[in-house]
């Protein structure tokens, strides 16, 4: 048997639904807040990912899907979307349009990473850039469309906020940290030492237990904040506690991607719960900041910007993990039962009609017997039953089922539309 690599997934259609239910809702928020949507190739030239989201990052060093065309350029399967998103507003001139320019897309990401619950190789992101704007208020009304989004979907959450700084400030955090981080040189990960001199900041985010153990006593970055960073972050704090979303400061969370400055932030919640220890597992469902010097690393204008994204499988999990009723599949509205050849094909067009006018409408394909039919129609839950054989198909009226309250009445097929789309 041929199995899928590990770390990707099926959807199947049992679980399609609630995916669907995500999708529309994003898609929603997305066109309150006034987003427009694009979309972008799955893979890239590798470059774009190095310079875009850093190479000393794990993202780039250790996970990205790299592989050489047949022209022996480089090129990677997407690991995120802002790279990308960036490169084809860069290219396709929107830089030049009307500012704030809002953007949203759907994108399948591949990563290399262990697999783990909520943590795949190829996953799907819901995620949101917004360019031209770099004051506090768009850095809150970009945290408010991810909170709106998780309410609207009955996802509880935490926020956690931080500031990450700027070119200013940096380099005053960085010579902190290297003079911290040395002390622990001999004991930091292979990658680490070298990240020491080279981005100190990615030591924070390092997932090797020693260097966390390590990295847990580090300087905070909001001690290093320069006058412009600091207020900036108690204006988008204060604008937060105007529309009452609730959020912890948290100079923890620097992420890892190396873009980020200024505002960072992270949206955590349940999303699973260990069989064994009974022990809630939380998760980052949805994560961004402010990037303003991205535009321009990757060849563009002089364009601030912010986004996030939501893990769609970690918004899937969360959501069935919340007990909120999750959508079922749809039943059909009418399930029609032929006997005999000629009431088959009596049942073929009728169904057609209904399924041209938008209504969901089964018959029998299989050739099974008006018993097995019956409990068939059962088990899809159809509203409706309409059994036809030769007697219905020549009067033209045939008895109608209720299949929930097994009530019966006649009907003429031709109204069969109108009967069971007005009740
Ligand atoms: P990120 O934090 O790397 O940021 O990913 C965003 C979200 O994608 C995470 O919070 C998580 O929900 C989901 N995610 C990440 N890795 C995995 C994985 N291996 N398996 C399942 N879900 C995962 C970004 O990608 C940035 N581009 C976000 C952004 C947009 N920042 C500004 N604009």
């Amino acid at each position: 048997m041929i199995i899928k690599p590990r770390g990707t997934s099926d959807i199947l259609p049992k679980d399609s639904p609630v995916w669907q239910k995500i999708e529309e809702t994003a898609r929603d928020t997305a066109r309150i807040y006034g987003y427009g949507e694009i979309r972008f190739p799955t893979f890239e030239s590798t470059e774009l990912f190095a310079r875009g989201v850093g190479d000393t990052t794990d993202v780039v060093q250790k996970e990205m899907y790299t592989f050489s065309d047949k022209d022996g350029r480089s090129m990677t399967l997407r690991p995120e979307g802002t790279a990308c998103v960036v490169r084809s507003v860069i290219e396709n001139g929107l830089a030049g349009e009307a500012m704030p320019l809002k953007l949203y897309y759907f994108t399948s990401c591949f990563r290399y990473e262990k697999p783990a619950a909520g943590r795949y190789r190829e996953f799907y992101q819901f995620g949101t850039e917004l360019f031209g704007a770099e004051t506090p208020a768009s850095d809150a009304q970009v945290i408010s469309l991810a909170d709106t989004l998780l309410n609207r979907l009955g996802i509880r959450s935490d926020l956690k906020i931080n500031s990450i700084g700027c070119k200013a400030c940096r380099p005053k955090y960085r010579e902190a940290l290297i003079s911290y981080f040395k002390q622990y040189e001999d004991r930091l990960c292979d990658t680490c030492k070298g990240r020491l001199q080279t981005n100190p900041m990615r030591i924070l985010d390092c997932k090797s237990p020693i260097c966390k153990e390590i990295a847990a006593n580090a300087p905070k970055v909001t001690d290093y904040l320069c006058p412009d960073c600091a207020s900036h972050l108690e204006a988008t704090k204060a604008l937060l506690d105007g529309m009452g979303i609730k959020y912890e400061v948290d100079p923890g969370i620097v992420r890892g991607l190396d873009y980020y400055t200024k505002t960072v932030f992270e949206f955590i919640a349940p999303i699973d719960r260990d069989s064994k220890t009974d022990e809630i597992k939380r998760l980052t469902i949805c994560a961004g900041g402010r990037y303003d010097g991205l535009v321009e690393e990757i060849g563009g204008p002089r364009l601030p910007g912010i986004g996030f994204a939501a893990g769609m499988d970690r918004l899937v999990a969360a959501m069935k993990f919340s007990g909120r009723e999750v959508p079922a599949s749809e039943a059909p509205a009418v399930y029609i039962a032929p006997l005999g050849q000629r009431a088959s094909a009596a049942a073929q067009k009728l169904i057609y009609d209904l399924r041209q006018k938008g209504v969901y409408a089964e018959c029998d394909i299989v050739g099974r017997s008006l018993k097995s039919q019956m409990k068939y129609a059962d088990k899809t839950g159809a509203e409706y039953t309409v059994i036809i054989g030769d007697n219905e198909i020549d009067t033209g009226s045939a008895i109608l089922k209720n299949m929930k309250t097994s009530e019966q009445c006649e009907i003429k097929l031709d109204n069969l539309y109108e009967v069971i789309t007005k009740r």
